[in-house]
């Protein structure tokens, strides 16, 4: 029997979920995530679940259920440009408002800023790493790196074991994000069962879709005080459509970067005009800004029939 029920006339009622959830400020937290972060549904939705999860686990706490923090240590994969690291800074920020970590920081590292070149060097440099993390989020990008099998006596195994240490001894106060691809993630895992077990939330970043690719494009723009003129918008549409049937395509990665090009061209067309220039032309994005990438050079085999209609 639980040992509430005696006391049930006693306590006072449990404050309602929603109330804890809008005056925690995970509320606005979760809202600004929506609003800023287009697509992304799976992720959101989980999300949503562990703040729920810390939350009623505050609530209980107030009622004295002792539990232990749960484990909060994820995996995110996906392809580059998914938005991986943009989650996982909002992440360690809910975690912060929901009180389980505290200071809400992101250290975002790769192998080599955890194992070093030379016998003893590893752990010195795993152990400073942690140490900055400590009441935030240590973020391990294409965290697979650390674990060489080929090659029989790599440090890596070592700064393996000191995180598999902190991530279990300490984990009220530091939570390990790791991101990277799928498959080698899954790979990583089936090598280093230790750490499979210790990862309680594996979350997969989809791909973008074309209509979220302009989306994002457009927030983006917006953030930079930029817009498409009509023309502009159609054509950086097509440009989408080309350029993620591309090789190395990288999600809204490459779109960061078309939009700093198309930029520059802007600039360049403004610059070689002699004419008095009109506030409204500073901030307006023509559609000869985007024709001009090479994307669209690549022809498609319309095109090459239109070129060479023999
Ligand atoms: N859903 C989104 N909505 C708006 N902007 C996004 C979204 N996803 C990513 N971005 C933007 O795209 C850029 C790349 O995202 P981010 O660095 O988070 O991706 P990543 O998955 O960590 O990529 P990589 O694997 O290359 O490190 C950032 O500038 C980010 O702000
Ligand atoms: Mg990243």
């Amino acid at each position: 029997m639980l040992e509430s029920a005696a006391s049930e006339a006693a306590t006072p009622p449990v404050q309602s979920p929603r109330q804890l959830f809008e005056s925690s400020g995970v509320k606005s937290v979760l809202a600004q995530l929506d609003a800023e972060l287009v697509g992304l549904a799976p992720v959101k939705s989980r999300i949503h679940d562990i703040a729920a999860l810390l939350l009623v686990d505050r609530l209980r706490a107030q009622q004295g259920f002792d539990s232990q923090p749960p484990s909060l240590h994820m995996c995110f994969t996906g392809n580059p440009g998914t938005g991986k690291t943009t989650v996982a800074l909002r992440m360690a920020e809910v975690l912060k408002q929901l009180g389980y970590v505290r200071k809400g920081h992101l250290v975002a590292v790769t192998r080599d800023d955890l194992v070093g070149q030379f016998i003893g060097h590893t752990a010195p440099k795993t152990r400073e790493v942690l140490k900055k993390a400590m009441g935030g989020v240590l973020f391990i990008d294409e965290a697979y790196y650390l674990y060489r099998p080929e090659n029989e006596r790599d440090y890596g195994q070592e700064a393996i074991e000191i995180l598999l240490q902190v991530m279990e001894n300490q984990r009220e106060d530091i939570v390990v994000i790791l991101a990277g691809y799928k498959d080698r993630m899954q790979t990583f895992f089936g090598s280093n069962p230790g750490m499979a077990s210790r990862i309680a939330h594996h979350i997969d970043f989809p791909d973008y879709t074309e209509p979220e690719l302009l989306r994002i494009s457009e927030l983006m723009l917006q953030k930079l005080h930029y817009r498409f003129d009509p023309g502009a918008a159609a054509a950086f549409a097509r440009y989408i459509a080309l350029r993620r049937a591309q090789p190395h395509f990288a999600n809204a990665r490459s779109i960061r970067n078309a939009l700093d090009r198309i930029r520059l061209r802007h600039a360049t067309r403004l610059f070689d005009s002699d004419a008095p220039l009109q506030p409204e032309q500073l901030v307006t994005l023509e559609a000869a800004d985007v024709l001009a990438s090479r994307v669209f050079d690549s022809p498609t085999p319309d095109d090459s029939d239109a070129r060479n209609p023999a």
